[in-house]
């Protein structure tokens, strides 16, 4: 295949993007760009070749550029990726994938509209849990899920107190869209994207209005939320980026299904079952390993092959309405019903 022309547009989380990009034999990184000068300056030292700006909007014409990838605050990935797709280039977006569903709704109605790719970096699927799981999965090794638990809680693990992440206006808001969003897709993926039915959550900031005084800082610092499902599977999702608890971070998950379950914590998993009755279940310890494909890869795969990519925008859509209808639900001490209608919400939340 000949390989893609990428562009890179911020340049922290972004650095992975470009070292994947460039360790593959089918991209060649042509366009870096941050706002951030010093920055810049730096990451065109180390891809000198690369066409280096401060202003996105000069790669929004460069004819021999195919497609980039987009790791900026939250709330420019929506205006950022329609920029690109409205000019033609196929988009890797970061998690979040927006402010809200209704930001997420208009870059997938673009992408379409452009005939394009737009694929999210949902990345925990392409990691040890979400690669090793999958296709036990989709070999049927747990028979129906009906339940799955997942947790991503820091405990003093603010990014960067002071920046845009603790400032809804620009982060959608708190754990719950920065951490909890990759909990969300990897559970729904390893469940079949089931249709979410209704959603109750609740926020907290306790720790953050101890610890956070004089910070600018409006978000919540704990989220826990449960949601149901039309084929009546349901998920329960706690994240935090600040707790008390032991260790740094708990990374868990908990996926009950008729035949057997998986536990996953902090990068451990193992497989359990006791469906003969037995008193001793049957353990099976796995070695958990990385997808082969880096989602660098997968998104150049998918452009070429002209495939719906796994972390598509549909599911982004989906993801962005049940973070929605969580911070809304937890806004009003109420359960958010969703309609018949595939994905549509009854009360068109819009958090942000
Ligand atoms: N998938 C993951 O595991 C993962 C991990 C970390 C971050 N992220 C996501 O990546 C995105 C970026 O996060 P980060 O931690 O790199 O944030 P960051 O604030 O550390 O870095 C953002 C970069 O973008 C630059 N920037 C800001 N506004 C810009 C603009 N208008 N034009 C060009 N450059 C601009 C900044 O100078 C900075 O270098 C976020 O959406 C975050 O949720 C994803």
């Amino acid at each position: 295949m000949e390989a893609l022309n990428i562009g890179v547009i911020g340049l922290r989380k972004g650095m992975q993007h470009v070292q994947n990009f460039n360790a593959s034999p089918d991209a060649n990184t042509i366009a870096v760009c941050d706002s951030n000068a010093e920055k810049l300056k730096q990451v065109s030292s180390e891809y000198p070749d690369a066409l280096a700006c401060t202003d996105y909007k000069e790669m929004l014409g460069m004819a021999d550029l195919d497609a980039v990838a987009v790791a900026l605050p939250n709330h420019l990935h929506a205006p950022v990726t329609i920029d690109f797709l409205r000019a033609g280039k196929h988009v890797l977006c970061e998690k979040p994938m927006a402010m809200n569903a209704v930001e997420a709704e208009s870059m997938k109605t673009e992408a379409e509209k452009n005939g394009l790719t737009l694929m999210l970096h949902f990345n925990m699927r392409f990691m040890s849990i979400g690669a090793t799981l999958k296709p036990l999965v989709d070999r049927g090794r747990f028979g129906n899920i009906y339940h799955v638990n997942t947790t991503y809680t820091r405990r003093n693990g603010y990014p960067h107190p002071g920046s845009w992440f603790g400032k809804k206006e620009e982060s959608g808001g708190g754990p719950l869209i920065d951490l909890g969003v990759h909990r969300l897709d990897l559970g729904l993926w390893l469940m079949g994207y089931p249709r979410p039915v209704s959603v109750s959550g609740a926020n907290y900031a306790c720790l953050a209005e101890k610890k956070l005084a004089g910070v600018d800082f409006d978000c919540e610092d704990f989220s826990a939320a449960f949601i149901r499902f039309e084929n009546g599977a349901s998920l329960y999702l706690a994240s935090s980026w600040d707790a008390h608890q032991e260790t740094a971070a708990e990374v868990t998950m908990k996926m009950y299904g008729t035949d057997a379950a998986a536990f996953e914590h902090n990068m451990n998993l193992t497989v359990c079952s006791s469906i003969g009755g037995e008193e001793e279940p049957d353990i099976e310890h796995l070695t958990p390993k990385e997808s082969e494909e880096t989602p660098q890869q997968h998104f150049i795969n998918s452009i070429h092959n002209r495939t719906t990519p796994g972390p598509s925008a549909e599911h982004g859509v989906i993801i962005m309405r049940i973070i929605d209808a969580i911070y809304e639900s937890a806004r009003t001490g109420r359960e958010v019903c969703f309609s018949e209608e595939e994905g549509e919400d009854k009360n068109s939340v819009k958090h942000v």
